[in-house]
This record gives structure tokens, sequence and C-alpha cells, in this order.
């Protein structure tokens, strides 16, 4: 099936960044390319660069967090371009907002990275999953991140809504691949864009009063951390080169789109940790015991 040519895609925070980079290369392709996002300036600038490019955009400022916002950029998607084929769930904010010691994160900064990083991907499925399979299938992209595939400590909520995405995407990918819809997670590790300035974004409804960083002599220390993380994003892969990962891993089809191979041996290390716990429970007496409780139950019988 054709991925790009002549079809239509909504891309999510795609007013700079990583979405605008993906908006940008699958344009290119020959898409039509649907960019929202909550910043009405940044949307003007970034359609502006694409229209002059000869892509076919629709830009329209809608909040990832609001299902409302979500069904109207579907309708108007699918009124403007005729049917809906793609989507990219990308936009997402981290920073100081989602990162801290836990004991510094308060519950409003949980519920903005939530809000946006989690529910913005499940309204963006639930909105455009009916265009995509009445178009007969495509494509999906939800933007997780290598904080996607293990824990990552002083990143509690920034973590929590990148694993749920990854595990969501594998559960979607199976619901979905009956109506010719492939679903893929994006991994990235660091990438060079403003996300360590999310909170230029963060609405007003969720405090930030109580901000203040604890210092310690910790290798984990968590403002080196924070300033860590903010390095390595500023010096992270260009956008668009991101952008040319992902249209050859739409190609070949990946559930998973990983841009950063230097993460590989962290991510076979966890699944090593977790084997050996898996190897200690199958050599455990009391397991053994459950087991046999389990296999003598009159449910399995
Ligand atoms: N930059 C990295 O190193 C990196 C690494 C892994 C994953 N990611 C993920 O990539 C995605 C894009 O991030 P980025 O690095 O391009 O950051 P960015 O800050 O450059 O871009 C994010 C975009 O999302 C928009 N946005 C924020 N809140 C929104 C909301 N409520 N509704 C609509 N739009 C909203 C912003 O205005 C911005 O245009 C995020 O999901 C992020 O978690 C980034």
């Amino acid at each position: 099936m054709e991925l790009f040519s002549g079809k239509t895609v909504v891309v999510s925070g795609g007013a700079e960044g990583i979405g605008f980079a993906i908006a940008q290369a699958v344009g290119r392709e020959g898409m039509n390319v649907v960019i929202t996002d909550i910043s009405p300036e940044m949307l003007k600038t970034a359609e502006t660069t694409l229209s002059e490019q000869g892509i076919n955009v629709l830009a329209i400022k809608a909040d990832a967090r609001k299902e409302r916002d979500w069904n109207q950029v579907a309708n108007a998607a699918a009124e403007t371009f005729g049917a809906i084929h793609a989507l990219v769930n990308n936009a997402g904010v981290g920073g100081s907002g989602s990162t801290g010691p836990i004991e510094e994160h308060s519950a409003d900064d949980w519920q903005w990275t939530i809000d946006v990083n989690l529910m913005g991907v499940v309204f963006g499925m639930k909105s455009i999953v009916p265009h995509i399979k009445t178009a007969g299938g495509g494509w999906i992209i939800n933007v997780a991140s290598m904080a996607g595939m293990s824990g990552v400590p002083y990143a509690g909520a920034y973590n929590a809504t990148k694993l749920a995405v990854a595990g969501l995407s594998e559960g979607w990918s199976m619901e979905l691949a009956p109506f010719g819809i492939h679903v893929a997670a994006l991994c990235p590790g660091f990438v060079k864009t403003r996300i360590y300035l999310s909170d230029r974004v963060r609405p007003s409804e969720y405090d930030d009063s109580h901000r203040s960083l604890v210092t310690s002599d910790n290798d984990l220390d968590p403002e080196k951390m924070a300033t860590g993380l903010s390095n390595e994003v500023k010096n992270g892969i260009d956008p668009h080169l991101l952008a040319e990962r992902v249209i050859e891993s739409l190609r070949a089809g990946d559930p998973y789109i990983f841009t950063h191979p230097s993460f590989r041996d962290g991510v076979r290390e966890r699944y090593a940790m977790i084997d050996r716990c898996f190897e200690n429970a199958a050599n455990s007496p009391v397991v053994g015991k459950v087991d046999s409780l389990i296999l003598n139950s009159d449910v399995f019988s």
C-alpha cells in the first residue's frame, strides 16, 4: 500500500521540533499535512514554511489535551482533504515540569505531563483512528522516547507517560492490524529541540510555584541531571535526520522506531535483568506450589 503520496496525515505538536520535521519530511513525500499545535505563533510560521515548499498544509490551533479539539481537527482534515490515512501523535512536554525528585514533583506537574503526553495520545487515537479505518488503512506513529524503554531516575512523570505510550502502541498495533493500520512507537534518544523549555507552553491552570531543585553529592544529583539532560538535548541529533529515519522505518514496517543505537546495550541489560528475575521465579519453591495450585484449579479444567 502507498504510505505517503496523495495521502493525508495529522501531526500534533507540528509547529516545531520533531513534529515539524516529520510533517516536512512526509509532506515532501507527497502527503497532505495537517499540523496542530497549542502555540499559534509557531504554528503560523510552520504553515508558511511548509506551504512555501509546495506542501499542501492545513494548520489548526488545537490543544492535544482536549478531546473536543481533536474531534474538530479530524472533521476539518477530512473535509479539506477528503480522508485521513495517518497520524503522528507527537505533542509532548518535558523539562523541569515533568522531571525531578519524587518529593518535589507536584500533583500539577504530574497532571500536566499526563494530560499532554498520555491523554493527548489517547484522544488522538480516539478521534483519528475511525477516519483511518474508513480510508481502508494507513499508519500511526505514537511518539514515546527512550524513556519509554526503561525506568529513568528523576524523570517520574515523563518516564511514566512514555512507558505508557510505548506499551499502548504495542496493544494498538495488534488491535488495528486487522484494519490495515500499522502502529509504531517512535523512541528517540536526545534530539535537538526546545523540549527542555516546555514550561513555555504550560497552561496557567497547572500551578508551578513550588519548584526548587534539591542538590546532593549523589551521582544521580537531580540538579546535575536536569542540566545534563538539557545539555544532551542541545547536543542531540537534528530533528530532520530523525524524520528521515522515520520514513525509512515506516517503509520497513518496524513496530518500534529507534534513532540511537547507542542505547541498545542498556535495553538489552534491562531485558536480561527481567529474564533473571523470571529465572528466580521459575526456580522458586513457592512459585512451584502456586503453579501446581493453578494447574489443579477447577477454572482451568
Ligand atoms: N527532544 C528530545 O530529545 C526527545 C526525545 C524523545 C522523545 N521526544 C518526544 O518528542 C515529542 C516532540 O518533542 P520535541 O522534542 O519536538 O519538543 P518541542 O518542545 O520542540 O515540540 C513540542 C511541540 O508540542 C507542542 N505542544 C505542547 N503542548 C501541547 C498541547 N497541549 N497541545 C498541542 N501541542 C502542544 C509545542 O508547542 C511544540 O510545538 C514529544 O512527545 C517528546 O516527548 C523528544
